[in-house]
């Protein structure tokens, strides 16, 4: 058990009104992306979040100088003097996130050589980088894996490929399109990713001087430019805080209005609210004029009162249910009548914090068949990859222990829904990737304190 502990008094519906703030998984991305340009670059919505002081610990021990800029959330990196660092120096960072794989690509331009620590993150699988070794490799690098970390060179330069990953990576994806974009010749990839985070990175590399062009069934082809400057971006909310929150709001019968959320990149989300019976009201944004204040866009969710419906629901790639959906909707789901079936299919070890809810009162059972969906990747590989949920259940107070950042935000909002006081272990990880998340509970009426 650690010191870091909240206290939740639960029972008490979430009211309010609270704001999202740029894709954390956008975010990070963009950072790196300003290691490429030769001017500076310019990030605006940027949010308070662990994952970005890591990015920018790097980027300053890799010569990038980066600022706050006029606007509250906008950050400036300046790429002038892009240098290396040292092992030592880089291996501070190690085991705090997955983001610095993504540094291999643009240090190579840059520098010639790479220095990347051993990677972090959620503990939600093996997660392995094999996807990515594999396309730095077709590029022309050579990657040594040593025990401190990997080094990368590429005494040849990197060259663009023809690649199609075996399963469309996020991360992977990535890391083609940032190593790409200044490889000599043209680069296609296959199977590519194209989550809503992926597209507003390729807008960025476009508005550095980039040359992408994203085909149709995930095919993105790329021509290798000598030189990017910097850009000027303010992304996409974030999309997966939005739905913690509406989830949120659900499972404590409350009503919550998260600012900045964007119905757009919502949408299989959105279907599933109201299959579960949530209400929610999008408002667009008005830009102000004289006489009117103007308005900013949202959604409000909200429980209309009443029984809430069991589901049957698939994570998978965009445009699909997002995995990082999935955790706090479950809590929702223990309050639906009838059972609800859940099947993992992005991340292989992803529904062991149904546990912590079992301890509460939920009725979740995990299996190692594909479930109500497609089979996939997981069916014959051993892994309890699909959820059913019995419901509803009353939930009761518990001392928990948050495992990772989505599986924490569905702990906290399981002792937010609960009768009685819980405590909550390990609340800090949810800094990873949630802002001023204690700040905005208190925003909505939740009676919690730190010991
Ligand atoms: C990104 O992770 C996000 N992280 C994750 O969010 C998100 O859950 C995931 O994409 C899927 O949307 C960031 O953007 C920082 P992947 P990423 O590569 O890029 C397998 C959160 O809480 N794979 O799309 O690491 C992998 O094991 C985090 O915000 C390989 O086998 O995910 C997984 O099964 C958690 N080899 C699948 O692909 C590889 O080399 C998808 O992973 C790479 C991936």
């Amino acid at each position: 058990m650690t010191d870091d502990v909240l206290v939740v008094h639960g029972g008490t519906p979430l009211e309010g009104r609270i704001r999202v703030r740029g894709a954390k998984n956008l975010v990070s991305k963009a950072m790196v992306a300003a290691l490429l340009g030769d001017s500076p670059s310019r990030l605006f919505d940027v949010p308070r979040i662990r994952d970005v002081e890591v990015v920018r610990g790097l980027l300053g021990l890799h010569g990038v100088k980066v600022t706050d800029g006029a606007e509250d959330g906008e950050l400036v990196f300046d790429p002038a003097n892009v240098e290396s660092a040292s092992t030592d120096q880089i291996n501070v960072h190690a085991g705090s996130s997955r983001i610095p794989i993504l540094f291999c690509g643009p240090l190579l331009h840059r520098l010639g050589h790479a220095f990347i620590p051993d990677l972090g993150g959620c503990h939600i699988g093996p997660r392995p980088i094999d996807f990515h070794l594999q396309a730095l490799r077709e590029f022309g690098a050579t990657v040594d894996k040593t025990p401190e970390g990997l080094h990368l060179s590429a005494p040849n330069g990197l060259h663009g490929t023809k690649f199609a990953l075996p399963y469309p990576s996020v991360g992977a994806t990535e890391q083609v399109l940032l190593t790409a974009v200044m490889a000599e010749g043209v680069t296609e990839l296959r199977n590519a990713a194209v989550e809503p985070e992926i597209i507003d990175l390729i807008c960025i590399l476009q508005k550095m001087g980039a040359i992408i062009k994203v085909h149709t069934d995930r095919v993105i082809e790329i021509q290798g430019v000598p030189k990017l400057h910097g850009y000027t971006h303010r992304p996409i909310p974030d999309r997966i805080e939005a739905a913690s929150w509406a989830a949120a709001a659900l499972a404590t019968r409350g009503h919550v209005e998260v600012l900045g959320a964007q119905q757009a990149d919502m949408m299989t989300f959105l279907n599933i609210f109201r299959s579960v019976g949530g209400e929610y009201e999008v408002t667009d944004a008005r830009p102000p004029k004289l006489g009117d204040p103007g308005q900013e866009g949202g959604i409000r969710f909200w429980h209309p009162g009443g029984e809430l419906n069991a589901v049957a629901l698939e994570t998978g790639v965009h445009p699909g249910f997002m995995t990082d959906w999935q955790q706090p909707l479950v809590v929702a789901l223990t309050q639906a009548r009838g059972l609800s079936i859940v099947h993992e299919t992005v991340y292989e070890q992803r529904l062991g914090y149904t546990e912590a809810l079992n301890t509460m009162g939920a009725n979740i059972q995990v299996y190692r068949d594909c479930l109500g969906g497609t089979p996939c990747r997981f069916g014959r590989r051993n892994f309890k990859h699909s959820a059913v949920i019995a419901g509803p259940s009353k939930l009761h107070a518990a001392d928990l222990v948050i495992p990772d950042l989505r599986a924490g935000f569905s702990h906290l909002i399981a002792a937010l829904a609960a009768e009685g006081t819980s405590r909550v272990y390990g609340v800090d990880l949810i800094n990873r990737g949630y802002e001023d998340f204690e700040a905005k509970l208190a925003d909505l009426g939740a009676h919690t304190e730190r010991p």
